[in-house]
């Protein structure tokens, strides 16, 4: 009874604003969810670009054989020609490399070679060297190559996940 005595009071002129306030917060729900689509749709989106680990073809046969050369003349007389290792120096192909690294990021062993190697001169390579080096690890370690060169950026760096098995 009083729900109609109250709505027998509302003129249409209240009845107005009231639908006109409904449809604006329909409206901005609307808008809320479509953004939370777009929104989720975005990060999903951005994670599949920048997640990857070094079985997704992160470096090129071309950049991996530019390493070999710089290999071959600053790294293979305490490394070994096999990256077999000797001496002091470890292996760095096989599973006690791949073991060491499981699971860091590929600028964790980048940042050892440009900052550490070669021991006897250390800091002497590019970043764009240390990137070719690391491109002819990953081609004796078996890690297929792709379509782009391995970067030498670090942000893009830190994106890729050495993994010891697939
Ligand atoms: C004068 C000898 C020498 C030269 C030349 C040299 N290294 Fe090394 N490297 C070593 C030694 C010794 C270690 C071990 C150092 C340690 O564990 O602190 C090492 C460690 C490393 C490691 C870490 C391996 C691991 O699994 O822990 C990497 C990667 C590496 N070297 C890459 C290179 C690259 C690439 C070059 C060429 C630019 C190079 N090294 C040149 C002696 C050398």
């Amino acid at each position: 009874m009083r729900a109609i005595a109250l709505a027998a009071k509302i003129s249409p002129q209240t009845i107005r604003v009231i639908c006109l306030e409904y449809d604006g917060v329909m409206n901005f729900f609307a808008r809320f969810a479509t953004a939370a689509i777009l929104g989720a749709a975005v990060v999903a989106f951005s994670q599949a670009q920048t997640a990857s680990s070094v079985w997704d073809g992160v470096y090129t046969a071309d950049q991996a054989k530019r390493g070999a050369d710089i290999y071959a003349k600053s790294c293979a007389t305490c490394h070994g020609d096999e990256l077999e290792g000797g001496g002091q120096a470890p292996p760095l192909t096989g599973s006690e490399f791949t073991s060491t690294w499981n699971n860091q990021t590929v600028d964790d062993i980048f940042e050892i070679v440009k900052g550490t190697m070669p021991a006897d001169k250390p800091g002497s390579l590019t970043r764009a060297q240390n990137a070719d080096l690391l491109a002819f690890v990953f081609q004796k370690n078996q890690f297929p190559a792709g379509k782009t060169d391995l970067p030498e950026d670090a942000a893009a760096l830190k994106k890729i996940k050495i993994e010891e098995k697939k």
